[in-house]
């Protein structure tokens, strides 16, 4: 759609939403669930705005994803993350969800509690006294993927220092895992840079059942040098430091965690991940995401139960995911305090802020 298209087709007061929609009445009668906007206006035709008394957008429509973007105060959070959370608990109670604040703005927390959608719990990146999780947590090849993603320089690592990093990852993981009694990052950090650690985790592992091959490709890169083998890897050890001995480092490397997402997407409970932006913060919500990830293969693969969605929403991060949000920001026609949400798909409708049920 043209930036002059859609300003021909605003109204001041419309909030506008490019969505394909379900009208009430059709949803209804389709026996669909969705969540029910109120008074619209449809902008199919930006240039004839069409009004609509009752509009829903129907579960397969949300379940596409959607993106909102609008001018600080235009209802963001408030209208639409905190709205959908309210219409999700209302028409699929059996939902979980896990929301993602890269502001550190509480109030959005004390907002989900005031509205009766008090998240089953909650992990801050920031706050010493929230829940704990561990990183270290999963199925090896799931956990190798993860650490990948977050102590893997890319910029200033030469292919050769990425290829030995990934290869400990891949090499040690496992045996940290097959060890009887749980571990975390704390643990890989002494294997990694401790002389006799990796060979002690080498026999205690074999004893517990490792798979020779493991124990070979392990032994392997511990026959290298110690200075040798911790060069190579002094990138991801720099990492990996901060997820060890930083503040908050002690709810990232619990043995026996309060959030485990495995349970929590299978219990379909809900989580508010209180992440203020910092490197430190994404980094940790990248770990989360894969974890979310993980589940969500699973939940495909499984198939063993009609699948309930689990949405994952995330407020204040476009800028983190794309640089060129903001770009995209900066070129709409926004107007006042509009919003816009864009969907995927073809059929468009402005909404009328106030009129959103909350
Ligand atoms: N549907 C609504 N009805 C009335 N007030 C709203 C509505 N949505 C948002 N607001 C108010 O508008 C202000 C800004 O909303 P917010 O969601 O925080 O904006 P954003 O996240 O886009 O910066 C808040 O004070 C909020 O209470
Ligand atoms: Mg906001």
């Amino acid at each position: 759609m043209s930036g002059s298209r859609l300003r021909a087709g605003l109204q001041p007061w419309w909030r506008v939403i490019g969505v394909q929609c379900r009208y009430r009445s059709s949803a209804a009668r389709s026996g669909r669930s969705g969540w029910v906007l109120g008074e619209a206006t449809e902008l199919s035709d930006p240039d004839r705005p069409r009004r609509v008394p009752a509009a829903v957008l129907s579960s397969n429509v949300l379940n596409l994803g959607m993106i909102a973007i609008g001018a600080p105060g235009s209802g963001k959070t408030d209208s639409v993350m905190l709205g959908y959370i309210n219409a999700l608990d209302r028409q699929s109670p059996r939902s979980g969800w896990a929301l993602f604040d890269g502001k550190g703005d509480i109030d959005t927390y004390r907002k989900c509690v005031g509205m009766r959608c008090a998240p089953d719990h909650f992990f801050s990146s920031e706050l010493p006294g929230s829940e704990s999780i561990n990183l270290l947590e999963g199925a090896s090849h799931d956990v190798v993927d993860r650490l990948s993603k977050i102590l893997i320089g890319t910029s200033d690592s030469t292919s050769f220092y990425m290829d030995e990093q990934r290869a400990v990852l891949a090499r040690m993981v496992p045996l940290l895992l097959r060890l009887p009694e749980a571990t975390n990052l704390r643990d890989l950090y002494v294997v990694l840079c401790m002389k006799d650690a990796g060979n002690e985790l080498r026999r205690r592992a074999r004893k517990s059942g490792a798979d020779p091959v493991e124990i070979t490709l392990a032994r392997q890169w511990l026959e290298q040098p110690f200075a040798t083998r911790v060069r190579n890897i002094s990138g991801l050890l720099n990492r990996l430091f901060v997820f060890v001995a930083g503040p908050g480092a002690d709810r990232l490397n619990v043995y026996d965690p309060d959030i485990r997402i495995s349970a929590i997407v299978s219990g379909r409970k809900s989580l508010f991940a209180h992440l203020p932006l910092t490197s430190f913060a994404r980094d940790v919500a990248i770990a989360l995401i894969e974890m979310f990830g993980v589940e969500a293969r699973r939940r495909q693969i499984e198939r063993t139960e009609a699948p309930v969605t689990y949405p994952l929403l995330f407020d204040d991060w476009g800028a983190f995911f794309s640089r060129r949000l903001r770009a995209i920001q900066r070129a709409l026609p926004l107007r006042g305090n509009a919003a816009v949400i864009w969907f995927p798909v073809a059929r468009t409708l402005a909404c009328d802020r106030s009129r959103l049920r909350r």
